[in-house]
Formats: C-alpha cells, sequence, structure tokens
C-alpha cells in the first residue's frame, strides 16, 4: 500500500473527545469511505494484512453496524460470501444470541440459524478492536452456530485495552493502532 497511501488513509479518520460519553475518544472512519481513493486503499490494505489465507476460510462475518461497510468489499475481493452478525432485534427467528459489554455499554448480538454450516471456517471483521467485547461475543455466536473462527480483521486497533488477549485467537490483524 505505501507509507505516503497508508499516511493518507490514516489522516482521514476523524477523533472525536467525549462521544458518546465523557472520556470516551470516538474513532471515526467513515471519511475514509467517502473518499474514492482512500477507501479503495482500505479494502486493498485489508486484502494485504488479511490474518489467515483466503484458502484457509470459507466466509466472512461482519459486525453491525461497521463492519457491514468493510466486510463485504473484503469477501468479494476473496470470493467469498459475507454474513451479518446483527444487533439483537433486527433478524426474524429463529436466531442464535449472545449478550455483551463494550467499551461503553451494554448490548445483545444475534445471527440467523441457518446462516452458518456446521464446520464453517469464519473470518470475523468490524472497523475497530477496543477491549475485544464484541467481537469475543460475536466468536461465541459464530461457534454456538456451528462455524469456528479462525481470524479477525480490523482497520483500527486501541491501545492498552487487551483486546487481542480477550478475543483469545492468534490470527488477528489490524491495519493500525492508536490510543
Ligand atoms: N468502539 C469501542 N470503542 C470505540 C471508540 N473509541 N471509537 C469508535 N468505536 C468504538
Amino acid at each position: 500500500v505505501g507509507e505516503a497511501n497508508a499516511q493518507y488513509v490514516v489522516s482521514l479518520i476523524r477523533s472525536i473527545p467525549d462521544f458518546p460519553k465523557h472520556g470516551i475518544l470516538f474513532r471515526d472512519f467513515m471519511p475514509v469511505l467517502s473518499d474514492p481513493r482512500a477507501n479503495h486503499l482500505l479494502n486493498e490494505a485489508l486484502i494485504k494484512a488479511l490474518p489467515v489465507q483466503p484458502d484457509e476460510f470459507d466466509t466472512i462475518a461482519g459486525l453491525e453496524a461497521r463492519g457491514f461497510l468493510i466486510g463485504p468489499p473484503m469477501a468479494e475481493l476473496t470470493g467469498k460470501g459475507f454474513v451479518a452478525v446483527r444487533k439483537a432485534g433486527k433478524l426474524p427467528p429463529d436466531t442464535y444470541a449472545e449478550d455483551y459489554s463494550l467499551e461503553y455499554g451494554s448490548a445483545s448480538i444475534e445471527i440467523e440459524r441457518n446462516a452458518i454450516h456446521k464446520g464453517e471456517r469464519i473470518l470475523l471483521v468490524d472497523d475497530l478492536i477496543a477491549t475485544g467485547g464484541s467481537a469475543l461475543a460475536a466468536r461465541r455466536l459464530i461457534e454456538q452456530a456451528g462455524g469456528i473462527v479462525v481470524g479477525c480483521s480490523f482497520v483500527m486497533e486501541l491501545n492498552g485495552l487487551h483486546g487481542r488477549e480477550a478475543l483469545g485467537l492468534d490470527a488477528i490483524s489490524s491495519l493500525m493502532t492508536m490510543p
């Protein structure tokens, strides 16, 4: 991707202090998507940084909502399908559910009961890993559905929150780390 290009993508990430709560420095990568060059570079970088080879996973699962923005282009570029991990109450029955806590607040996520078949190898993707709470819940959810999470891809990784350790996987990639 190149250092100048990486710098360009990073320069578009917006940081908002005290959102959505006091003390949280919110990282917003939406401006990367709205810039055609940065959007292209982002997808290229995500594919280059894949934590497992394309022949080592079957399907990409993305977390609502920002995982829905990077998962489908990654799935297209690797020739895979995409499965949605949704916030509770969005999917019709039947679903599997998991509860989790995150850097601010708590939530519940769901997946369609028949979205994943037994033994399906899943690459889990999201824009950001903080404490790893939502990714771990998604990993449990996928495993409840019979899948195996073989790796995780993130755009951003927040320092000092031990998200990788929480997730308990070796195959994790992030494009950048930040406070
Ligand atoms: N999710 C958890 N922590 C976050 C942060 N600081 N910015 C954006 N999304 C987040």
